[in-house]
């Protein structure tokens, strides 16, 4: 191991290209606090005792918290009358009877103070449990405690003081969409309705959250291509027109933001955890999202996992093929989505820890099961939560926040054993020094662990994010969606086929070179994106003010590109309905009357510029060799060509998967 690592990365970490434009001396500032390299067996131990010290800090912040909200509840049970609870009381003996407060417990517990009190000897400093002053000076000291809330918060910040500036001069002030007579007010940007809070309830009671991609494209119909939508606590800017979305990214300054999903970062503050680069911003997230990209963006990385993934596709077709076979003569008519799940979550365990977990097996590990459960849990908990302050409802214990605590925890579970195990045996390998015939790409956890270009806590926290932000859902579903157009449109089912077939003869079994001779694959993976994309929208608050469709858009504000009823506008594209990969095949091939200015943001699936999806090489390449092995072997037909009827769960997906039939193309004799 020790010598591949040498071979492998005996070129300069700084040649390697960074996938964000950044000039040489931008880049040279980024690397070169890192120049370290290699990790010793020594180095690699220490590493151990630090995860081991880490843990118990970790189980120490747990019982901390516990303590903090038994405490609080002790309170309020003594201020009732109600009885006592052995659970709280064991929490508080575990912190030695007495907790300090943070700023949000120490604000309810405030509120309940007189002045009088606060001031001068304190009854209420003498409750069990609680350390008033402590407590005080502590909500005073706080704010560093929220640093991921405290970015969605100065967001808001900005927005009010843009709002506040106004925008008084007519004309064209900002870039973006303006016609003569003057930019129109924020304010006066077509709205859904007033009051937030009773749109959210209309949203509740009318369960459009489920259909929310179907809302969007009904409201530009009725509004046209710019709209408002205020949604409880959330207030957005909607655009239709890839020229306003273009002119979006545009302002999104070196340290792009999206709508940051605020139970994902309550639950990591909650438990303590680190966040990785879905999570952070500004200077922390470039500085991990310069060094992932080396890892998981550059063509060079990505011609040395390519054979993990192949290896899992190949595997797949190769066990439906066996069913097919042992189920005789005939097709085999079957919903693949289980099947799928569990060969999108093997593909990722492969890339990211550089072994097999067994998921294609016969009997696959129950626990598997257990986290692909987990998975579902946590998108379904995610969507309500969004639109409801977490905190809140953390604080009054709401079934929907245990939910998601619980699926983030076995996530969060299963993701560090697998770290821990990948440490495991890579520390064994360079004590062993290494197996130098072993040139196997070795997974990112290793590639990482033996840079030591980032600190061990922020190595994990990204490995997490990688597999909880690329989890399985994410590809199984495209891919579903994938197979029910392909076998619906059989005219296209050939054409990719033919292609396929052609490209794998010339490049004479090399897979990467076949994938390149076959544009058609790409073009389905992007038109099954542009149908179907995994999610509808994606969000930036720009850095200055802007004009879009002219109106006055203020810095700060959340804008949104919706990219479902993008992917379906007929002025956008032509025939918008059609499953068609070609149109995405050079110039005026069909790509629809969207040309000119903004038409190359149309295809925006995996987001854009430095902020975008970070697991798209992987995913792009994962589905293509899925897609490219199944139709070697498969035709693939379906009973009903009826439109699929589509759900929104965080992740767009069939409200239920399409039963396809597959049917071996070369059949045993
Ligand atoms: C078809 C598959 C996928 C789609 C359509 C998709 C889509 C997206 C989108 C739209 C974003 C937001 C980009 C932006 O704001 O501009 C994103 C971010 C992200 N994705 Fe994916 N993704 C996919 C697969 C994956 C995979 C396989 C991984 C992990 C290996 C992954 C990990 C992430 C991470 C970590 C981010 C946050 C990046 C950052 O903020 O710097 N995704 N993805």
């Amino acid at each position: 191991m020790a010598s591949m690592v040498k071979s492998v990365l005996g070129a300069p970490i700084n040649l390697l290209s960074s996938c964000l434009s950044l000039d040489g001396k931008e880049r040279e500032q980024q690397s070169a606090p890192y120049r370290q390299t290699r990790r010793t067996a020594d180095e690699l131990r220490r590493y151990q005792e630090e995860l081991e010290e880490e843990k118990r800090k970790r189980a120490a912040h747990c019982e901390k918290r516990n303590g903090e909200r038994a405490a609080m509840r002790t309170h309020f049970r003594h201020k009732y009358q109600l009885a006592q609870n052995a659970k709280d009381d064991n929490h508080l003996n575990a912190v030695g009877g007495k907790a300090v407060l943070p700023r949000e417990l120490a604000a309810v517990v405030r509120s309940e103070v007189p002045p009088a009190q606060e001031r001068g000897f304190s009854l209420f400093g003498s409750f069990q449990g609680l350390d008033f002053r402590a407590l005080r000076e502590s909500a005073q000291n706080s704010s560093q405690q929220c640093r991921v809330i405290g970015t969605a918060e100065g967001a808001r910040q900005l927005r009010r003081t843009a709002r506040c500036r106004g925008f008084a001069e007519g004309g064209r002030r900002a870039g973006g969409t303006a016609v003569e007579g003057g930019v129109r007010p924020f304010d006066q940007i077509p709205s859904t309705g007033r009051s937030g809070w009773i749109n959210l309830a209309r949203f509740w009671k009318e369960d459009v959250f489920r259909t929310l991609h179907l809302h969007m494209e009904r409201t530009f119909n009725r509004l046209g291509p710019i709209y408002r939508e205020r949604l409880g606590s959330s207030d957005s800017v909607n655009l239709l027109l890839p020229q306003d979305i273009g002119e979006l990214f545009h302002s999104e300054g070196p340290h792009p933001r999206r709508m940051l999903l605020e139970p994902w970062a309550a639950h990591r503050e909650y438990r303590g955890h680190h966040c990785g680069v879905f999570l952070k911003n500004g200077a922390e997230w470039r500085e991990d999202r310069l060094l992932l990209n080396r890892e998981v963006m550059t063509p060079a990385v990505v011609m040395r996992f390519l054979p993990l993934l192949d290896e899992v596709a190949r595997d797949f077709v190769g066990r439906l093929q066996g069913r097919l076979e042992r189920g005789g003569r005939g097709g085999l008519t079957v919903d693949l989505a289980p099947e799928l799940f569990r060969f999108t979550l093997e593909s990722i365990c492969h890339v990211l820890y550089g072994e097999r977990v067994g998921l294609l097996s016969d009997s696959p590990n129950p626990e598997a099961q257990r986290f692909i459960s987990a998975v579902a849990l946590m998108f379904e908990t995610t969507l309500p939560l969004l639109y409801l302050p977490p905190r809140l409802l953390q604080r009054l214990g709401a079934p929907l926040w245990k939910q998601h605590v619980a699926a983030w925890d076995h996530i969060f579970q299963h993701a560090d054993e697998r770290v821990q195990s990948g440490y495991r045996k890579l520390r064994s390998d360079v004590t062993a020094g290494g197996g130098a015939s072993d040139r196997k790409y070795p997974g990112l956890l290793a590639e990482l662990l033996l840079k030591g270009e980032l600190p061990l806590e922020r190595i994990r926290a990204n490995i997490m994010e990688l597999m909880a932000g690329g989890v399985d859902t994410t590809r199984a579903v495209p891919l579903q969606f994938c197979l029910f157009e392909l076998a619906r449109t059989p005219s296209v089912q050939d054409s990719v086929r033919r292609q396929v077939q052609l490209a794998l003869e010339q490049a004479e079994g090399d897979v990467a070179q076949a994938l390149r001779a076959a544009p058609l694959l790409r073009g389905t993976v992007k038109e099954i994106l542009r149908l179907y994309p995994v999610g509808i929208s994606v969000q930036r608050y720009p850095v200055k003010d802007i004009v879009l469709q002219n109106y006055h858009i203020p810095a700060g504000t959340l804008v949104q590109a919706c990219l479902y009823p993008l992917g379906r506008s007929s002025s956008v594209f032509s025939e918008p309905l059609r499953f068609w990969p070609e149109r995405w095949l050079g110039s005026g091939s069909g790509s629809g009357s969207g040309s000119g200015s903004g038409s190359g943001f149309r295809s925006l699936a995996f987001g854009f510029g430095s902020r975008q999806c970070v697991g798209r090489r992987i995913a792009e390449t994962e589905m293509q060799l899925f897609l490219m092995h199944m139709l070697r072997n498969f035709k693939l037909e379906v009973k009903s060509k009826t439109d699929l009827r589509t759900k929104y769960t965080l992740i767009l997906q069939p409200e239920s998967p399409p039963p396809i039939t597959f049917t071996l193309l070369n059949p045993e004799p």
